[in-house]
């Protein structure tokens, strides 16, 4: 069976003055997820939007919101974004006490969980906590920034989840973030990924449905 890609258009890199029709322009010209990234100036060196600005956009689309939670303490903000109408929620293990604790508060709280991955985290980590995890995220730039060039060490990293994956027996998404263009995402998806993040390779240009039809086109040229 041919493998179900999803595009999660970041919105790091949308015209925040009109961020709502941003998102309405995005889901319109194809995005199958909503990716918002969540920055605090302190796990990361950037800030950028919190639970307000979730909820704000939330009745604008149906796609469902996928929170990357680059924040440190994670626990306490989960239940304001799940009130905002976050749908996954995904933090980093660095930035959590207790990594399977605040997994089972985001599944409590009735989003799907994701574990996230910066380039030199070990997937040692997904060791205890696999079984319970709907998403794993991995990273191909270090946090902080939309605009980066993609680190091509990621993709044996993504080799290795997705076999790690296949041996749960379960359906847990790949996704990845950082870098990521119509010039490599085919080669991504080859490494095992279904689920790709992209803001800059987006948003920079003037037409979303054209970005996302190439990320597609070139999708479907990869054998499964
Ligand atoms: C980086 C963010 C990414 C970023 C991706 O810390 O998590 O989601 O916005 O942007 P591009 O696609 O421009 O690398
Ligand atoms: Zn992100």
């Amino acid at each position: 069976m041919a493998m179900a890609y999803r595009i999660a258009p970041s919105i790091l890199s949308a015209n925040f003055a009109r961020l709502g029709e941003e998102v309405q322009n995005v889901v319109a010209a194809g995005a199958d997820l909503v990716h918002f990234d969540v920055m605090d100036n302190h796990y990361v060196p950037n800030l950028t939007a919190g639970p307000l600005v979730c909820e704000a956009i939330r009745p604008l689309t149906k796609v469902p919101i996928d929170v990357h939670l680059m924040v440190k303490p994670v626990d306490r903000i989960v239940p304001d974004f799940a009130k905002a109408g976050a749908n996954i929620i995904s933090f980093h293990p660095e930035a959590s006490e207790h990594v399977d604790r605040t997994i089972a508060l985001i599944k409590d709280q009735g989003c799907k969980a994701g574990l996230v991955f910066n380039p030199a985290t070990p997937l040692s980590h997904l060791d205890h906590v696999i079984d319970k995890l709907d998403l794993i995220l991995i990273m191909s730039v270090n946090p902080g920034f939309g605009g980066q060039k993609f680190i091509p060490q990621a993709l044996k990293k993504i080799t290795a989840v997705r076999e790690r994956i296949k041996a749960t027996g379960r359906d847990i998404w790949l996704e990845v973030d950082g870098g990521v263009k119509v010039d490599n995402i085919a080669e991504i998806a080859r490494a095992g990924a279904d689920t790709f993040v992209s803001g800059s390779a987006i948003f920079s240009t003037g037409d979303y449905k054209a970005a996302i039809g190439a990320m597609r086109a070139e999708l479907a040229k990869v054998k499964t």
